[in-house]
């Protein structure tokens, strides 16, 4: 689709990379702004000198960008290091309100990522809470009809991933609100974006989350961003999880008061030019289109699917949805990690192991996977290679 904007191919022409989900190669236009960024450095939010205040336009300016990426408004998005740092935040913050109580409930699913699940079970030792568990359905996606048994009064929170990094199954959250709302319940809904937001377009205002999370490197832009997206109504009660610089409105030698959202959250310095580079990846991103994204996603897993499935011991895990880009496997009688060190050597680059959902694994019965993921740069001359290699592995094995 786009593999000529993607220096990593010119340097590594032989790579066949299968590896998008843990994170993606960047285009010139990023390695450019970040280049640029640094040619203009200056502390930003603080110089009340011309480069300063030009390149806190410039960081403010992608603030707006992300907003309208995920159809929010500028201030309803924190620049985070990661989505990881996000889901701390929320998990550190919420259970702070006065309105959470000891006993209190918060759902997580099996399907998540370490990254959703972790923090929580902290947060439970911290302040009391009770975890429960969605589990998956017959096709290995989340089962969310089965939410209304775990729901109680007591739910304060339900934190979930959109696209399973592991078996590509994608959650349908308005389904997950409309459960709620009829039940009755005000838990809130804390999304992890992650592996959906790099494949196909996501506007807030439908999704029925209170709460998104992301990071930039999945994203085309550099690592040391990402986004927590929330409610303004939310966030403005949200207490910070960092504090420091640049977040204070007053400070005193016992107590301080802090900026309203966004800036109550960001406190110290930020990367600033790995922010630059996110703001010229959303706009790659917006330029090639995120339906056109989509489908080449689509059509591309497709093909996956078609010339995996006859590879001899080959079984794909659960039944991942094209527009994911993810598809996770074991092969009969070979360990993940040999298989990945067999492509390996071929210059196919895969994923192995527990891919950070040792849950998930648990809950499919296999102790690990083998993982392609797919990236805008992927094209169909990648299947060959991989169908090949995985069926000599196989031979190699059985004879
Ligand atoms: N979360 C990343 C992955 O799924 C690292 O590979």
């Amino acid at each position: 689709m786009v593999r000529a904007d993607f220096p990593y191919f010119s340097h590594h022409p032989q790579d066949v990379y299968l590896d998008s989900a843990a994170t993606t190669h960047k285009p010139s236009v990023v390695i450019e702004a970040v280049r640029a960024c640094y040619e203009n450095y200056a502390p930003i939010h603080r110089g009340l000198y011309r480069s300063s205040v030009e390149l806190s336009d410039q960081y403010e300016q992608v603030r707006s960008t992300a907003a309208a990426f995920i159809g929010a408004i500028p201030e309803e998005i924190i620049f985070t290091k990661n989505a990881t740092e996000g889901l701390n935040l929320l998990a550190h913050g919420l259970p702070l309100a006065e309105s959470w109580k000891e006993g209190d409930e918060v759902i997580v699913s099996v399907a998540d990522h370490h990254a959703v699940i972790l923090p929580w079970q902290e947060a439970a030792k911290r302040h009391g809470l009770s975890l429960r568990y969605l589990e998956l359905d017959e096709q290995g996606a989340i089962d969310l009809e089965s939410l209304s048994s775990i729901l109680s009064e007591r739910t304060k929170a339900i934190a979930i991933t959109h696209v399973s990094n592991t078996l590509g199954s994608i959650t349908d959250l308005p389904r997950l609100r409309d459960i709620l709302t009829t039940r009755g319940s005000e838990a809130i809904v804390i999304a992890d974006a992650c592996q959906s937001v790099a494949h196909f377009p996501i506007s807030v205002g439908s999704l029925g989350a209170d709460f998104l999370v992301f990071s930039g490197h999945k994203l085309y832009a550099p690592a040391g961003t990402g986004v927590l997206w929330g409610r303004e109504s939310m966030l403005s009660s949200l207490p910070p999880l960092l504090t420091g610089g640049d977040m204070v409105v007053q400070v005193g030698r016992l107590e301080s008061a802090y900026l309203p959202p966004p800036q109550r959250f960001e406190a110290g310095t930020p990367a600033t030019e790995a922010v630059i580079g996110l703001g010229a990846a959303l706009g790659y991103l917006s330029q090639v289109g995120m339906e056109a994204v989509r489908q080449h996603t689509h059509d591309l897993a497709l093909a996956f699917f078609d010339q995996l499935r006859p590879v001899p011991g080959l079984s794909i895990l659960a039944s991942p949805h094209p527009d994911s880009g993810i598809i996770s496997f074991s092969m009969q009688g070979v360990h993940a990690h040999d298989v990945a060190q067999f492509l390996g050597d071929r210059r196919i680059c895969v994923r192995a192991g527990q891919q950070c959902a040792a849950l998930a694994h648990g809950a499919m019965g296999v102790p690990a996977s083998v993982r392609v993921s797919l990236g805008i740069y992927s094209t169909p001359e990648d299947i060959a290679p991989l169908v090949t290699g995985l069926t000599d592995l196989y031979h190699l094995f059985h004879g």
